[in-house]
């Protein structure tokens, strides 16, 4: 049988500290290690903030996203959903990486992330709104 499989998403708050150059090294970092360790999902940020689906082996994935929790490179990191599936939605990214514009056809989904991330909650209701969101991606 093969291993169960669980797919967690957060959104936390860019530091204004943080450069361009720090998200492609983040980028970087994050596609290296997930190549190495079995992990795949899709970063998306906006100015403001990122929003992350990581998937892979349940243990791995939620020890990885302690380490990322921890991270100082972003705050106020809140856990959306966590949950388990039967396949891959991005088996062929180790890290996606996509940034989202105010003023393009991305405006929308930038609107929609950034009100996300006044919240400090989530309910199922919107675990799944935003689910939706990634598969519009
Ligand atoms: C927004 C954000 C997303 C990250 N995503 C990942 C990731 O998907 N995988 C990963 O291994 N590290 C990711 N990192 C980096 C980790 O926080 C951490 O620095 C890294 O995993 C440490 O491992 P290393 O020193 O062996 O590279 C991310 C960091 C931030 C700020």
């Amino acid at each position: 049988m093969s291993e169960p499989l669980l797919q967690l998403t957060y959104i936390s708050d860019i530091p204004s500290s943080l450069t361009a150059s720090d998200i492609a090294a983040i980028h970087q970092q994050a596609n290296r290690n997930n190549q190495q360790l079995g992990l795949t999902g899709l970063l998306l940020h906006t100015g403001r903030h990122f929003m992350q689906l990581l998937e892979g082996p349940a243990p791995l994935v939620r020890s990885r996203f302690a380490i990322i929790a921890a991270d100082p490179r972003h705050q106020q990191v809140r856990l959306i959903s966590e949950r388990s599936i039967a396949s891959r939605q991005f088996p062929n990214w180790h890290m996606g990486l996509k940034r989202l514009l105010d003023q393009d056809e991305d405006a929308d989904l930038t609107a929609v992330i950034n009100l996300y991330g006044q919240q400090q909650h989530f309910s199922p209701q919107h675990a799944e709104a935003i689910a939706l969101l990634f598969q519009a991606v």
